[in-house]
């Protein structure tokens, strides 16, 4: 077996950009590989943290050819990585942003911590909870920022809360829903009142880790202001990913966006993870398909649990009788589709003010504004290219943003997917007709 080392100094040497579709084809299962056997170097602790540093590097510049894609595999790189996507993608996302440079995030610290938010994920063994579906919705918020140029609204410390939101938003997901342990009156749902009640256990849990555990705390150079708008815009985002609490958020956003006044940044940044959060129904169908399949199986789990206790059965948790098309044609019709629509007005009232601001000039920046709390040109973030000194910009510049595209993308994929479903249904449908006589 060729050393990962090795393989690297061989890949750095051929750089990755100008390459066609099929040759990165080829270099994505040779990445697969190559993770699969550092994977097993570092599982039998033959990998130093030098060694660890540059692989996580390398991987983040493979990575970053495939990572600005909307419907970006997910399940791929879980399988090249070795079971540890989470950790793929948050690392190459903070090193991105920059956000390990701006913050002094210690390397060790993040792998760390990363790696015991991977463990988390995988507590209960969940088939849709699980540590792809975090690093699946932290792709999602990092395309969500990119291409619709909110980037250009945020600091620093609100990308950095948005990723870190992202990735800790399910950990400990004990794959039953807030109502079961409300119901069951589990030592969760006391403790937290019956209010959000995963959603209070994910955040919490997630910070004991690095209050706990100074090996694993990447917030320790945060200054104490830092710390706590951070940790303030955290708490918000995701305990904003309760579904109870949908259609007030989507209410009162509409209602916002008839106002002239800005735009409240956590709860603009609260939706955009609540979008994130159920986006797989506008991803293409084979990932949408795989995310409903996990889900519903987490679900009928669940309603196996509800029949031996004796509890009713919660609604798509009895596998023997929940009409699975019919239900995806319901979530998305009253759910994805308007989320996505509310979502992409609010952007547009955003971001919009920013493109004009720039155009007239030309300039690639642009200057403040006093609409919407927009930062000092200072504190505004700027998009690096990976930091593993493959010294490529990503094209984030406030021109580039399309709006159309963003639209046009989410649009189709929904429309295809409810199609889809709504054939299922169709021959499910005659199934019936014809076995019942
Ligand atoms: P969670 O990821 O905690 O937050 C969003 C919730 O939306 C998710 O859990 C599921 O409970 C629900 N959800 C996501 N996708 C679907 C779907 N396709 N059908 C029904 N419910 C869904
Ligand atoms: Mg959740
Ligand atoms: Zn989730």
């Amino acid at each position: 077996m060729e050393s990962p080392t090795k393989e690297i100094e061989d890949f750095e040497n051929n750089s990755l950009k100008y390459l066609q579709a099929d040759q990165i084809e080829k270099i994505w299962l040779r990445l697969r590989g190559l993770l699969r056997c550092l994977v097993k170097q570092l599982e039998r602790g033959e990998a130093s943290v030098v060694d660890l540093k540059k692989n996580l590097e390398y991987a983040a510049s493979v990575l970053e050819s495939h990572v600005d894609t909307w419907s970006f595999d997910v399940f791929t790189l879980n399988d090249a990585s070795g079971d540890h996507a989470l950790k793929f993608i948050f690392y190459e996302l903070l090193t991105r942003y920059d956000i390990i440079n701006r913050f002094k995030i210690p390397v060790s610290a993040l792998v760390s911590f990363v790696e015991a938010l991977e463990v988390g994920y995988g507590k209960h063994r969940n088939p849709y909870h699980n540590l792809i579906h975090a690093a699946d919705v932290t792709q999602t918020v990092h395309y969500l920022l990119l291409k619709t140029g909110m980037v250009h609204w945020l600091t620093e410390l609100e990308i950095f809360a948005m990723l870190f939101a992202a990735a800790v938003h399910d950990y400990e997901h004990t794959g039953t829903t807030n109502n079961f342990h409300i119901q069951t009156r589990s030592d969760t749902a006391i403790l937290y009142n019956d209010r959000a009640v995963q959603e209070n256990h994910h955040v919490s849990a997630a910070y004991r880790l690095l209050q706990e555990d100074d090996e694993m705390n990447i917030l320790y150079n945060l200054s104490k202001d830092d710390w706590r708008e951070l940790r303030a815009l955290v708490v918000e985002m995701v305990l904003a990913t309760d579904m109870s609490c949908h259609f007030q958020q989507i209410k009162a956003m509409k209602n916002f966006l008839q106002q002239p006044e800005a735009i409240d940044k956590p709860k603009a940044l609260s939706l955009l993870l609540h979008t994130a959060d159920i986006s797989h129904p506008a991803k293409n169908w084979n990932m949408h398909h795989r995310w409903t399949t996990s889900l519903l199986e987490e679900f009928f789990r669940q309603g196996d649990k509800e029949a031996e206790l004796g509890l009713p059965f919660s609604p798509l948790c009895d596998r023997k009788s929940t009409m699975v098309a019919q239900s995806q044609i319901g979530f998305i019709d009253f759910i994805v589709e308007p989320t996505f629509t509310v979502l992409t007005d609010m952007i547009e009232k955003i971001v919009t003010p920013l493109i004009e601001e720039a155009s007239p000039s030309g300039l690639a920046g642009f200057r403040r504004s006093s609409l919407n709390n927009i930062p000092s040109d200072s504190k505004r973030s700027t998009v690096r290219g990976t930091g593993s000194e493959s010294g490529t910009s990503l094209n984030c510049s406030i021109s580039a943003v399309d709006f159309k595209t963003f639209k046009s993308t989410w649009n189709e994929e929904v429309h295809k997917n409810r199609e889809k479903w709504k054939a299922q249904a169709a021959k499910g449908i005659n199934a019936n007709i014809y076995t019942c006589t």
